[in-house]
């Protein structure tokens, strides 16, 4: 099979491009040939080798594909071949094959097209974890989002709108803000000019995926209020001080997708529930880069530059 992979950690030049062994079915797994492969920003991460990684002979990065079945494993039910799913928490992902345990199948809800499919799985479940299983704001609270025109941002903001949520941000171009503005928010803020000093102790909730923005966070969000964390697109946090929280009673939460996908029924109840923001029109993104899988490393530049404005997919032929 074809296949993007690494033989060590490092910057995006460790990348190649080639055909490995197709990999073996078990009985409790399906095998899937992708058409769309989906890149995150964990991706990075673990390519640069700071994050966890599936032991492989070589690496092969990428958790999250979509595309059709087309091997059944011995044991494996409720599945035909030709169907057409997606996973966003199965390793080795980087590659035209992918083993699939039955459990982490979500199969493609009618009337969601394909490549949006694609495009909203890990960064959607995402944003429905972080809005509904960790922040669970009530109708006028007001929110902001460090990050906002990102792929969790972009999903995560116009969820909470149609929630019924006030969303504010920030963003690093007048090109974000103004896509955010389209997409319902209040007010957008450019990172750089510093024009949120304003709005100290405002927010009941700060969603954090940046990093780099904690201390920030932590200010903006009012008494009582809580500090969501859940990445470092923009590079490590610095230390929190937790007696200052507690003198202002200011929480944070973090958490990880993949804690919450505990059964192949969370799963699909959780994809159907996303997919419904999109089939209802709630939730329009931006349509997906893509980029052929023979020129992943393209795709890795733009996701690490910041100037992607929502998902990068990676296809093979
Ligand atoms: N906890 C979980 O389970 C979970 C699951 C999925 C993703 N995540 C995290 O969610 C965050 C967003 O992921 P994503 O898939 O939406 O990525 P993304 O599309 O690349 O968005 C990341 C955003 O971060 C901002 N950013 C600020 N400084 C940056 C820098 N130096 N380099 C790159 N981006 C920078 C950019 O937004 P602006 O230009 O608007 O500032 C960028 O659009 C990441 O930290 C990721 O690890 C967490």
């Amino acid at each position: 099979m074809k296949a993007l992979y690494f033989e060590h950690f490092g910057d995006n030049s460790v990348l190649q491009f080639g055909v490995l062994d197709n990999p073996e079915v078990k009985a409790n797994e399906i095998l899937v040939k992708t058409k769309y492969i989906g890149l995150n920003f964990a991706d990075i991460y673990r390519r640069r080798g700071n994050y966890h990684i599936e032991e492989h002979d070589p690496y092969i990065n990428g958790y999250e594909g979509f595309g059709t079945v087309v091997k059944l494993g011995k044991s494996s039910s409720g599945l035909a071949l030709g169907d057409k799913v997606l996973f966003v928490d199965v390793p080795f992902a980087n590659a035209e094959l992918v083993t699939v345990p039955t459990d982490k199948v979500i199969k493609l809800p009618t009337k969601l097209n394909e490549e949006t499919a694609a495009a909203i799985g890990l960064q959607g479940l995402t944003a429905d974890f972080l809005a509904h299983d960790l922040a669970k704001n009530k109708k006028n609270d007001n929110v902001f989002i460090q990050g906002i025109s990102g792929g969790v941002g972009q999903i995560l903001l116009q969820m909470l709108v149609a929630d019924g949520v006030k969303v504010y941000g920030a963003t690093s171009s007048e090109k974000k803000q103004k896509l955010a503005l389209e997409q319902g928010a209040t007010a957008v803020y450019l990172r750089t000019d510093n024009g949120t000093g304003k709005l100290n102790n405002k927010f009941e909730t700060v969603f954090d995926g940046v990093g780099k923005t904690l201390e920030q966070s932590i200010k903006l969000t009012k008494h009582k209020g809580k500090v969501i964390f859940f990445g470092m697109a923009g590079g490590d946090p610095a230390k929190v001080d937790m007696v200052k929280l507690l003198a202002h009673s200011k929480s944070i939460m973090t958490g990880d997708l993949w804690d919450y996908l505990t059964s192949q029924d969370e799963r699909q109840t959780r994809f159907n529930r996303l997919a419904a923001y999109f089939v209802d029109g709630k939730i329009k993104i931006n349509k997906p880069r893509v980029f052929p899988l023979a020129e992943g490393k393209k795709a890795y530049d733009l996701l690490e530059s910041g100037q992607s404005n929502g998902k990068i997919l990676m296809q093979c032929d």
